[in-house]
């Protein structure tokens, strides 16, 4: 197939290249083989041949490809509590809304009502990749993935490890430890079997230190090394979370996962407002991702992300939309929450108090950042080829039509910068034109 328009994609964490009118020739497969531009003589035979096979999309007039957003961390079982009681402390939102809710999905064909509508939902909002926490409950963890793979969009999915009694509620846990790790393993035999070409990946995923023993912690670490699969958990969220940790080992929680064998080239954790400069050199080390979570750490968080510091520092980091501790389902609002609290760190939250002296504050991220978090910042987090469109990454893209739902107030543009700016500072859901992930049109027609 080949799809003809102008596109914006990251090049580097503060590089977009804008192309005006360009050829993307996606292979069967999937991936993009060829990038060129519609002025190449080359072009011209080739838009001729497709044209009359029937394989070419073009975008209309005021439309732009960009790539599919990657949001690093959903909880898909909390969808129909999305926006509710987000004033509680996180310890008590969990026990009383986040657990009773997460239990329900014993019931798989709850499981089935609330994930079917989730995922149409994301993908709709230009999400082509998530990576989901699901529940405790293997039968409906598989459902999550089994749906992301019939309706295509591309998941990394964790069915959730917490089997420690003295915090978790009776009504909601893992029973025992060796059936606990019995699941994982039987979850990711499962979701390798699903046939779907690689589209969804199974992910070890411990809730957070609190909720596990160490030697469910231990068998997780194991297990990811055994299997080569990517590892998921809540790090450094909260400081209540952050001291359970010391309490128990007299170390970080980012020290303590690294030692059960869960920081790796493939982790992602949530969060990490906490972190020591020392955590933060381990994640370096490892290769470990976070997922910045914005919108949620305004509730549940006792700090915001230095994000400015950590990219300096060479970490990989995407976004998360962090279903249902953030109220958005967009990770274009995970964006814009992104650039609003690092320019809020930066020029200080207090008028009353002294502006920090030059040099000692974090610094903000530009526009073309937060562009990168939101794509391929994701990609690289979870190492896969994604987020960019360029050859011999996936085409999972989105085509903006800056023209839909009454058009986006674009008059005077300068240059495709400020209609960059708009797109991604002002557009919607609504816009969205169509939605591709491996090549396959999985919104629009
Ligand atoms: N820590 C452990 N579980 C959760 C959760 O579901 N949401 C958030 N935000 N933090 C958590
Ligand atoms: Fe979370």
């Amino acid at each position: 197939r080949i799809f003809r328009g102008p596109a914006f994609t990251p090049v580097s964490p503060t590089e977009v290249a804008v192309l005006d009118d360009h050829l993307f020739c996606v292979d069967p497969a999937g991936t993009v083989a060829r990038v060129l531009a519609a002025d190449d003589p080359e072009a011209v035979e080739l838009l001729a041949h497709h044209r009359a096979a029937g394989t070419l999309t073009e975008a209309a007039p005021g439309q732009y490809f960009l790539p599919g957003f990657v949001d690093l961390h959903v909880h898909a079982p909390q969808w129909p509590q999305l926006g509710r009681a987000l004033d509680r402390p996180l310890g008590d939102w969990l026990m009383n809304y986040t657990f009773p809710l997460e239990a329900r999905y014993a019931d798989p064909v709850f499981a089935r009502q609330v994930y079917t509508q989730l995922v149409e939902n994301l993908l709709r909002q230009g999400t082509t990749t998530a990576m989901y926490f699901a529940t405790v409950h293997t039968q409906a963890s598989v459902v999550l993935a089994e749906i992301c793979a019939d309706r295509g969009q591309r998941a990394l999915v964790g069915k959730v490890t917490m089997d420690d009694r003295s915090s978790n509620p009776d009504f909601y846990w893992d029973a025992d430890t060796a059936s606990a790790l019995d699941g994982v393993v039987e979850f990711i035999e499962r979701v390798h079997g699903l046939g779907s070409g690689g589209l969804v990946l199974p992910v070890v995923t411990p809730r957070f230190i609190p909720s596990c023993t160490d030697r469910a912690l231990a068998g997780l670490g194991e297990i990811a090394a055994r299997y080569g699969v990517h590892v998921q958990s809540h790090c450094s969220e909260s400081d209540w979370e952050h001291q359970c940790a010391f309490d128990r080992y007299g170390r970080s929680d980012a020290e303590s996962l690294d030692g059960f064998g869960l920081l790796t080239g493939r982790s992602v954790m949530a969060h990490c407002v906490h972190l020591s400069d020392r955590d933060a050199e381990l994640f370096a080390r490892s290769g470990t991702a976070i997922a910045h979570c914005p919108v949620s750490n305004a509730f549940f968080a006792d700090a915001v992300l230095p994000l400015r510091r950590r990219l300096d520092e060479g970490l990989e980091i995407g976004l998360g939309t962090d279903i249902s501790g953030g109220f958005a389902p967009s990770v274009r609002t995970a964006l814009r929450e992104a650039l609003v609290q690092s320019r809020t760190l930066d020029h200080g939250a207090d008028p009353g108090r002294p502006a920090p002296e030059r040099g000692t504050h974090d610094g903000h991220i530009v526009l073309e950042e937060a562009f990168w978090l939101a794509t391929a910042g994701g990609g690289e987090a979870l190492s896969l080829p994604i987020g960019r469109l360029a050859q011999g990454y996936a085409w999972d893209a989105q085509l903006v039509d800056t023209t839909a739902a009454g058009g986006l107030p674009l008059f005077d543009v300068r240059d495709s910068r400020d209609v960059l700016d708009a797109i991604l500072l002002v557009s919607g859901a609504e816009h969205i034109a169509g939605v591709w992930v491996a090549g396959r049109r999985v919104i629009g027609d």
